[in-house]
């Protein structure tokens, strides 16, 4: 008989048999449900993280995993050398429900990035005149926007970029939440594109000022700009409307979604606009093999009617402002700050007795609860959106014990 996997064994074989590109919780999941998951020992945690907001439906939703499971009986790839019976009515239904004359599909976020990049380039020349090669799109200081060479080569994450050069032209970085800076950058008439994440998931949940938005897809109009909004993370009601965008009444000229297009089942994502834009592309000058496959079609839509039919948007609206008023009540040396929206919320932390952001995780996930620091000092909270309100109000006393306990020691 073999031996049973305990979590140590996963942890063990994980280090000694994959590269060390990630730094995980000690925790060994094996089993997930609605706002839970269950380690190989059989203990249950909230799950706080929700796969960087890839789970809003929760995990393993029902009628999620019935379309691909239904669908994967049937044709799972078929790649795009020929049509399928599911892409149709996917780009029909994405189209009507974020309102665009068009999608174009792909799988992971980094991939719509770079989609939405190549888009902007060859509407630039084609469609605005800029000098062949000298496009250039304007991007925010602490972004994230995936992992490929391209996308590093705008990041000012040390970590993200440092050692990977040499790096891809045509970014220039403004300061977030700055309009002056952005104006001033906007001067320059080989610019394309402005790429910005509505709010700053990976950064530590940066929220910027009211009219933030507004004002800078204006300032994008005036010259011919096109505003490209990542909503990668925030997007497909994480922060209390279907969009984060939507906040501030901005559609993006370029809408980049991922993560909850698939509920988390399965890497889907797509890039969204108008035909005079996504028109430029033209056969054989993008694609990818899996993007837009049966499945991927038949889980979005379900994903998408999900978020409808549960109203999860309407959820996330409210249960943040609990969780934000909670834990803004609360009463700890830890805590410098809580902000956020919707259900993407962030927690600085203000260390003591040199403990940090991970100790305060690593301490949750004992008491049952799981979230991730983003860099230093910044914990994210991002429960999946079918969380109660009960479940919530539990969670929050978990994560105020977890807190209390490093308030009570000496120091
Ligand atoms: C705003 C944003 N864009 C893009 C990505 C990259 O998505 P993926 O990891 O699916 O490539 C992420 C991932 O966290 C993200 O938060």
């Amino acid at each position: 008989m073999s031996e049973k996997l305990t979590s140590q064994m996963a942890i063990d074989m994980e280090d000694k048999y994959g590269a060390h590109n990630y730094h995980p919780l000690p925790v060994v999941l094996a089993r997930g449900e609605g706002p839970f998951v269950w380690d190989v020992e059989g203990k249950r945690y909230f799950d706080f993280l929700s796969a960087y907001s890839a789970v809003n439906q929760g995990h393993c939703h029902p009628r999620i995993i019935e379309a691909l499971t239904e669908q994967a009986k049937i044709l799972t790839l078929t790649s795009r050398a020929f049509y399928n019976d599911a892409l149709g009515p996917y780009e029909k239904y994405i189209t009507s429900y974020f309102k665009y004359d068009k999608v174009l599909p792909m799988n992971t976020g980094a991939e719509a990035d770079e989609t939405a990049i190549k888009l902007c380039r060859k509407w630039a020349y084609d469609v605005k005149g800029v000098e062949a090669n000298k496009a250039k799109i304007i991007v925010c200081e602490g972004n994230f926007h995936g992992r490929t060479t391209t996308i590093i080569s705008m990041s000012t994450d040390p970590d993200a970029k440092g050692g990977f050069g040499p790096y891809t032209p045509g970014f220039e970085i403004v300061p977030y939440n700055d309009l002056p800076a952005l104006a001033k950058a906007l001067e320059d008439p080989n610019v394309a594109g402005f790429l910005v994440e509505p709010i700053q998931g990976e950064a530590g949940v940066y929220v910027p000022e009211d009219g933030y938005l507004k004002k800078a897809f204006e300032l994008c109009k005036a010259k011919n700009v096109l505003f490209i909004a990542d909503e990668v993370q925030t997007g497909i009601a994480r922060t209390g409307k279907l969009l984060a965008c939507d906040h501030e009444g901005v559609r993006p000229d370029i809408l980049i979604l991922g993560k909850a297009l698939s509920g988390g089942v399965f890497p889907v994502s797509a890039v969204l606009a108008d035909d005079d834009i996504m028109l430029v592309i033209k056969p054989g000058q993008h694609g990818s093999t899996f993007g837009g496959n049966p499945i991927a079609a038949r889980v979005a839509v379900t994903a998408l009617q999900v978020v409808k039919d549960e109203n999860l948007a309407e959820k996330a609206e409210k249960l943040g402002k609990i969780f934000r008023e909670e834990m803004a009540a609360f009463d700890s040396e830890m805590i410098e700050l809580v902000r956020g929206k919707g259900l993407l919320n962030a927690i600085v932390i203000k260390p003591k007795n040199g403990k940090e952001a991970w100790d305060v995780c690593v301490k949750m996930a004992e008491n049952g609860l799981l979230a991730k620091p983003t860099h230093q000092h910044i914990i994210r909270f991002a429960p999946p959106l079918v969380i109660n309100e009960d479940q919530l109000r539990e969670a929050l006393q978990i994560i105020k014990a977890s807190i209390s306990a490093f308030d009570a020691m000496e120091g």
